[in-house]
């Protein structure tokens, strides 16, 4: 390394390091840099705040790694990088940059594991993925209840022609209750798939020449960050809804186990969701500010905030807004609702809106309170797929299309093949009645 200005470290004159400057985000200092020199090679290091940047930057060509850089960590993508770049010189027809596979071998476990180094790459399926978090920093507000019927609505929706495959995480993880929701049973279960991950650490540190015992909490989290799990794994964990085809991740079935998920445990689990098949994942959260809660909130594109028509409720989800926006977080990812809304409310929206100081044009949403949500949750049939009417599920649903708005929008064909049919009914409307 032989320049260094401010966080930019030039490593040699075809490879530049980046990491946080003061006045400028790190997604647009790389863009403005591959632009004007696409000859050299980047590699961005990113806290878990400027972690919403990875896909961004994956898709400019640009190497990411997590923050705390180890400088062995460093040294070895950057022999391989210079490596990999100089057969690209030689080839210049040579495919896609190498997948993360191709790199296991520099660590130990290769083959079972692969480091955190992330190659750019293509996303792995053209579909859109969708990553939704729930939340409501007070209790009882409606957020298990509403992270049910939003996952249910998902899977009823198809994109070309396809139903979605979603996914309902349950991080409250000590007393969340998902699956009792859905008449499921908690076995297996998150803790189930962090026992899988234990072992493979431990495998990871005993190739490094270490016993497993004698590993401190800062280490697991050093070693966690080169452990690559494959997409597909998520699967063994998850039971699935029969009458939905929903996939949930639930819980922990004993308390206890959930002290044994630790925020390293967490972060793999999020990094491998965030590669897997699902089109959706919609993650259910405590009300607390645990690390399983500030990651799925980093984790989502999408977070709904919930609330109900009681001051503390008011209070808190005005606290986690400003905590937010002190932390830069896209205020363009909240939505917010309020749940429970009854005909007559001490405070109106209006009221409520300025509070919150949401953006000129940021909708409030609402969900009434309905007495079929109550019967829902004790039989364990989600409104969505409940017969009869309810408000609750209309509102729900409208929520659902505001979270994902491409699903809901119609084809040049689709709008041309509705129009021709309103006119062809028009006609024998008329037909019919002359
Ligand atoms: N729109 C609604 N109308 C009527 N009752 C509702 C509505 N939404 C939620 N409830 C009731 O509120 C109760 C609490 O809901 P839920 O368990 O979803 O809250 P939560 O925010 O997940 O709670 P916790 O913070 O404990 O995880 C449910 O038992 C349900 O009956
Ligand atoms: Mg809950």
């Amino acid at each position: 390394m032989n320049k260094q200005r401010g966080r930019l470290l030039i490593i040699d004159q075809d490879l530049v390091l980046i990491g946080s400057l003061p006045d400028m985000e790190i997604g647009f200092l790389c863009q403005q840099l591959r632009f004007y020199y696409p000859q050299i090679a980047c590699i961005a290091s990113c806290s878990v705040r400027e972690s919403h940047w990875e896909p961004f930057l994956r898709n400019l060509g640009v190497w990411v790694i997590s923050k705390p850089v180890q400088i062995a960590q460093l040294e070895l993508l950057a022999v391989q990088l210079v490596r990999y770049h100089e057969s690209r010189t030689e080839y210049p027809s040579s495919p896609a940059p190498p997948s993360a596979q191709s790199f296991a071998g520099l660590w130990p476990g290769a083959g079972q594991v692969q480091p955190i180094l992330q190659p750019p790459q293509p996303p792995r399926s053209p579909r859109e993925k969708h990553l939704i978090t729930v939340y409501g920093p007070k209790g009882g507000v409606g957020k298990t209840f509403l992270s049910r019927e939003l996952a249910i609505f998902f899977t009823r929706q198809k994109k070309d022609g396809q139903r979605l495959k979603v996914l309902a995480v349950d991080f409250n993880l000590d007393l969340g209750t998902i699956a009792t929701s859905l008449n499921l049973a908690r076995r297996p279960n998150l803790y189930t798939w962090v026992q899988a991950i234990d072992e493979q650490l431990a495998e990871l540190v005993r190739q490094e020449g270490r016993d497993p015992e004698e590993v401190a909490h800062a280490e697991w989290q050093e070693f966690s960050a080169l452990l690559r799990l494959s997409p597909e794994e998520v699967e063994r964990y998850v039971v699935i809804h029969p009458e939905s085809g929903l996939h949930v991740l639930t819980s922990p079935q004993d308390i206890r186990h959930s002290f044994e998920i630790k925020d390293y445990h967490l972060y793999i689990i999020l990094e491998t969701l965030k590669q897997s098949e699902y089109d959706v994942i919609l993650i259910d959260t405590a009300p607390d500010t645990t690390d399983a809660t500030i990651q799925a909130l980093f984790f989502a594109q999408k977070v709904v905030l919930v609330g109900n028509h009681v001051v503390d409720a008011i209070e808190n989800i005005q606290r986690m807004l400003k905590l937010l926006r002190e932390a830069d977080y896209p205020e363009e990812r909240i939505e917010v609702c309020m749940n429970r809304l009854q005909r007559k409310e001490m405070f109106t929206l209006e009221e409520i809106r300025a509070f919150f100081q949401l953006p000129p044009g940021k909708l409030l949403y609402t969900i009434p309170d309905d007495a079929e949500v109550k019967r829902s949750v004790n039989t364990g049939v989600p409104l969505m797929l409940a017969a009869g009417r309810s408000q609750a599920r209309e509102a729900v649903a409208s929520l659902g299309r505001v979270l994902i708005p491409s699903l809901f929008e119609e084809s040049e064909d689709e709008v041309q093949s509705k129009t021709r049919k309103e006119k062809e009914r028009s006609f024998w409307y008329k037909w019919f009645h002359r």
